[in-house]
């Protein structure tokens, strides 16, 4: 595997790939990786040509006091893993290359950043729209993979693809699990031993409303029974609990197939923010 750092480099590396017209998938990760984000590296491994994956901790998404500091960075760990899944290109560029001194652009979708995620992290989702619009421009991939468990990430950058035109093709791959559910983030580290016991909480409320769709029929009534779970777990602050459209994130006010609804989930275990979500039905094509 090679691994490079700089865009004109990167681009060399592609040159010939393009020029034959062979087909290019790309994984932008911020490291410390875990199975999901080496699931997809697979999955871009068997049905590309060629594999990019890129590691950078973008500062522009980390928001006044959040973790950009102390957000894990274990370069030569991940290098081994994605040789091991076999990626053949890693890009790893510096925080110069990817925004040279003066770089002013923004990037964002207005409505669908600021809802969910977006009101506790205004500015979160525009430095992720910036930044993946830069790595699609330099690498040019025929396919993007990126994890479900960042759903309205995935929505974001689905509506930014095509509003810019961009003509790489976007894959979600399912979100990995933990055996007893919770799902893999690179955060989850941050838990306490009793806080990773607990955290499966969220997995077991989107699984029991999935179970239970029909029963509850109504969004509300879904919200309800979640917020008097976690009133009974302490070591929890929910932040939100919400039933939406799977395709462009607007509310659902019925919980059946044709609206295609996805619950989405956010609960902070002191500090750390743990997300999940869940497609109530079959996920409808386009999400996938
Ligand atoms: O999901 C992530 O790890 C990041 O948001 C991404 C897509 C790599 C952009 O920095």
């Amino acid at each position: 595997m090679d691994t490079v750092q700089t865009i004109e480099a990167l681009r060399a590396r592609l040159r010939g790939y393009r020029r034959a017209d062979r087909s290019i998938g790309f994984v932008p990760t911020m490291g410390a990786l875990h199975e999901g984000h080496l699931s997809l590296m697979r999955q871009a491994v068997g049905a590309n040509d060629l594999t990019v994956a890129s590691v950078f901790v973008n500062p522009t998404q980390f928001g006044p006091g959040e973790d950009f500091e102390a957000y894990p960075r274990r370069l030569q760990d991940d290098r081994a893993q994605m040789a091991e899944a076999g990626v053949d290109v890693l890009f790893a560029p510096d925080e110069g290359e990817m925004y040279p001194p003066g770089s002013e652009l923004k990037l964002y979708l207005p409505e669908l950043s600021s809802m969910l995620e977006g009101v506790a992290r205004p500015t979160h989702f525009h430095g992720v729209t910036l930044v993946v619009a830069k790595l699609l421009n330099i690498v040019q991939p025929t396919r993007l993979y990126l994890g479900q468990k960042d759903y309205q990430q995935s929505v974001i950058v689905r509506r930014m693809m095509q509003e810019l035109f961009f003509e790489s093709e976007l894959y979600v791959g399912p979100t990995v699990r933990e055996a007893d559910g919770l799902a893999l983030s690179s955060r989850n580290t941050y838990l306490t031993a009793e806080q990773r016991r607990q955290a499966p909480l969220l997995y077991q409320c989107l699984r029991s409303v999935r179970e239970h769709a029909q029963q509850f029929q109504r969004p509300e009534a879904a919200q309800q029974w979640v917020y008097e779970q976690f009133k009974q777990a302490p070591a929890f602050q929910l932040d939100y609990f919400e039933l939406r459209n799977a395709r462009d994130l607007s509310p659902v006010d019925a919980l059946r197939p044709a609206q295609e609804p996805v619950a989405l989930i956010a609960a902070y275990m002191g500090k750390t923010r743990l997300l999940d979500n869940m497609f109530l039905f079959d996920p409808p094509q386009a999400t996938r």
